[in-house]
């Protein structure tokens, strides 16, 4: 089941979420939280650092475990999804880093790596609440658009237009890495609660597809219809597509 929640702007939309997340850990406080990066969720771990500030949450029986990693970024390299969830989230909350858990980019063995991430979601008795951001060509994770669901954590290229999309995150576009290690389409589906957050007007045409086009590999999200328990939630202008089919 689906169920959609349209806020005025960001601001909403972050407070949204970060009380859903904050309520997940308030229900079980060792629970495994499926993690996104991007511009999306910053918001979202703002107002959670606040919560934590506040003395109403407490982080330090989660564990964690991200979504993605580039392929051949170092951990302190700044462009890296670890530097960014350790400089968003981690180093502002009483979560022990090494319940954390981010695809290693730089492993010798990149399948090996793969596998072992499959697997280490698994023991963790996989995850309870899997936050989501929304590429605008519709991908989740870095599951791009292609002819077939990959089903697990695999390595994958970058469509030219996320490539495009996230070189704004750095120098130049020639400096994006052009792979990245991703759970697939299964892991993200086994996931028990599924939390997408989207926002602006770039993301409208990805939300409409998500929500009422065919559920196809050509949008990685739409599959997300026949997961059991996603909640999802836009502000105005990513829903003003759907909107008019509604
Ligand atoms: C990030 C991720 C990506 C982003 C998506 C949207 O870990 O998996 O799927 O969620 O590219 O990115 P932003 O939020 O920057 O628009």
């Amino acid at each position: 089941m689906m169920k959609v929640i349209v806020t005025k702007n960001y601001e909403e939309m972050c407070q949204k979420a970060a009380r859903i997340i904050a309520a997940q850990i308030t229900l079980k406080e060792d629970s495994v939280l499926g993690l996104a990066t991007g511009s999306t969720p910053v918001g979202i771990y703002q107002e959670l650092v606040k919560k934590y500030e506040d003395g109403r949450l407490d982080f330090s029986e989660i564990v964690t475990v991200n979504l993605d990693e580039y392929v051949g970024l170092a951990p302190e390299n700044e462009q890296s999804y670890r530097w960014f969830m350790n400089h968003h989230l981690f180093d502002h909350i009483n979560i022990p880093k090494q319940y954390t858990y981010v695809p290693k980019g730089l492993s010798d063995d990149l399948e090996d790596e793969c596998d072992n991430y499959e697997l280490l979601i698994q023991q963790l008795g996989g995850v309870d609440l899997q936050l989501l951001g929304l590429g605008a060509n519709g991908h989740i994770g870095f599951n791009e658009p292609s002819s077939a669901f990959a089903a697990e954590t695999h390595v994958c290229t970058l469509s030219d237009s996320t490539i495009e999309a996230n070189s704004r995150f750095f120098a130049s576009k020639e400096e994006v890495p052009t792979s990245a290690i991703t759970m697939g389409i299964g892991t993200i589906m086994q996931a028990k609660k599924i939390l997408l957050v989207a926002n602006g007007e770039n993301k409208a045409k990805a939300i409409q597809q998500m929500l009422f086009g065919p559920v196809t590999p050509q949008c990685p999200a739409s599959i997300l219809r026949f997961h059991q328990d996603v909640t999802v939630i836009v502000d105005e202008a990513a829903f003003s597509l759907a909107a008019e089919q509604e």
